[in-house]
């Protein structure tokens, strides 16, 4: 088992380049299966979960190429059959579950197992499955597994109860090849949907209003293979940020779009961090006086739920009270015990946590229990007096390239130990 090691209390300088948005890449991914065509991903994020739902598209017959070099994925789907995807990859990661959208599209029948993903709440499928079956999908449930047939896809008007990426994003791919006009409204707006859709329409597809609450799709007969270079991470980019504003540091991130940034700018403005954006750059100093903030997490626009255990991580280090409300998911706290070990003061109170600042986290043995929670006992550590181990950081893996290497070169002193 590998651990990262931190120890705590080093300034960071210097610049940091931001991946691409795995976010973005696993649904592109997914959607490749909508054409027989070979389609391309440049400056690919090489993730723990982009290599699982590559695996599972291999798992159906597709060949996909990684390669590391120059950071390009092939993907051909020309011989990918209806057969099952191998159910212990799918259960490894909640994402599989965005081929159900473009297997049913390209082959009218699909069985997968129901997938598995971070343990941040029940998250289940029902807005995919109802989306789909209004489409005319027929699906039956059993035995831990989902089995959709239809004979074809005919649009229709859908309205989702809640504004879910993966559903927006399912739905959407299976409607590219649908007969007719689908609407989907209330559907997500966060920018990897953008970007998805941006894949989609230069594969031949006909997507408006993606990026907004209502997307019109008028189905295609067939999608041509392309090349993609997905969106830059906001997520990674925000936890950079919040790297800067717990070490009172000033760094350089480079590959940003201040668009997507705005809710973490907002709130990291309000705490008192300053902040200068220059083209695809920002340039973040922490070295002030903060300032406790409230945040709730929301759909996009609203403050990503992906940023909330980092934002807790650094309003633990910040004198006052800071009240943070989780509206996305049900049990997305787990960080909490861990930053408690390392002296943050932190009462759950039913969908809030409420932090009183401390002065200092102190270094503690601690444990990633999902992607983010990791982040943040990172960013913790790297502000805590002495030495932090972090086990479990596989959660990290799956979405962080590099994560340590990319803060070394910051100046931390940050290492992975295989033990
Ligand atoms: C995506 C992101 C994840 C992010 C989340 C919310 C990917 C690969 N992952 O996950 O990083 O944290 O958006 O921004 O893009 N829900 C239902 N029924 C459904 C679907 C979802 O009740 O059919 C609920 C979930 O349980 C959860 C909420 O809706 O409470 C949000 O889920 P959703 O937006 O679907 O998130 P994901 O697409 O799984």
């Amino acid at each position: 088992m590998e651990k990262i090691i931190v120890k705590g209390g080093c300034k960071l300088s210097g610049e940091v380049n931001i991946s691409s948005a795995k976010n973005s890449v696993l649904p592109i991914i997914a959607a490749s299966i909508l054409s027989g065509d070979k389609c391309y991903i440049r400056n690919a994020p090489m993730l723990e979960d982009v290599l699982v739902i590559c695996d599972v598209l291999r798992s159906l017959n597709a060949e996909v190429n990684i390669n590391r070099t120059n950071n390009i994925i092939t993907i051909d789907t020309s011989k990918a059959c209806t057969g099952e995807p191998n159910p212990e990859l799918v259960r490894k990661m909640r994402a599989s579950f965005l081929i159900m959208g473009p297997m049913i599209a390209r082959f009218g029948k699909f069985r997968i197992s129901l997938p598995g993903g971070c343990n941040i709440g029940t998250r289940p499928i029902d807005l995919h499955l109802k989306g789909l079956t209004a489409l005319g999908v027929k699906i039956k449930l059993g035995h831990g597994y989902v089995e959709a047939n239809t004979n074809k896809l005919i649009g229709n008007k859908i309205y989702l109860d809640f504004p879910s990426v993966g559903a927006t994003e399912n739905i959407m791919m299976a409607a590219a090849l649908a007969e007719g006009e689908t609407t989907i409204e209330n559907a997500a707006a966060e920018p990897e949907i953008e970007d998805l859709a941006h894949f989609l329409n230069s594969m031949g597809a006909k997507i408006k209003g993606a990026g907004t609450d209502t997307i019109k799709i008028s189905g295609v007969k067939e999608l041509k293979g392309v090349t993609h270079t997905p969106i830059y991470d906001r997520i990674e980019a925000g936890t950079f940020m919040v790297a800067a504003a717990i070490t009172k540091s000033k760094i350089k991130i480079n590959g940003i779009m201040e668009e997507h940034m705005k809710p973490v700018i907002a709130k990291l403005t309000e705490c008192g961090v300053a902040m200068e954006i220059q083209g695809e750059s920002i340039i973040v100093d922490g070295d002030r006086d903060l300032r406790p903030v409230d945040i709730k997490t929301m759909p996009y626009p609203g403050f990503p739920t992906d940023m909330q255990a980092q934002m807790m991580a650094l309003l633990s280090t910040v004198k006052g009270t800071s009240i943070i409300t989780e509206t996305i998911f049900e049990n997305r706290y787990m960080h909490v015990g861990e930053l408690k070990r390392m002296g943050a003061e932190i009462k759950i109170e039913g969908r809030s946590a409420v932090i009183e600042g401390v002065d200092r986290l102190c270094g503690a043995e601690v444990k990633a229990t999902d992607l983010r929670a990791g982040a943040a006992l990172i960013l913790a550590a790297l502000s805590a007096e002495g030495v932090t181990a972090i086990g479990d950081i596989y959660h990290i893996d799956r979405g962080y390239v590099e994560i340590e290497k990319k803060i070394q070169m910051l100046g931390a002193d940050i290492r992975r130990l295989k033990e």
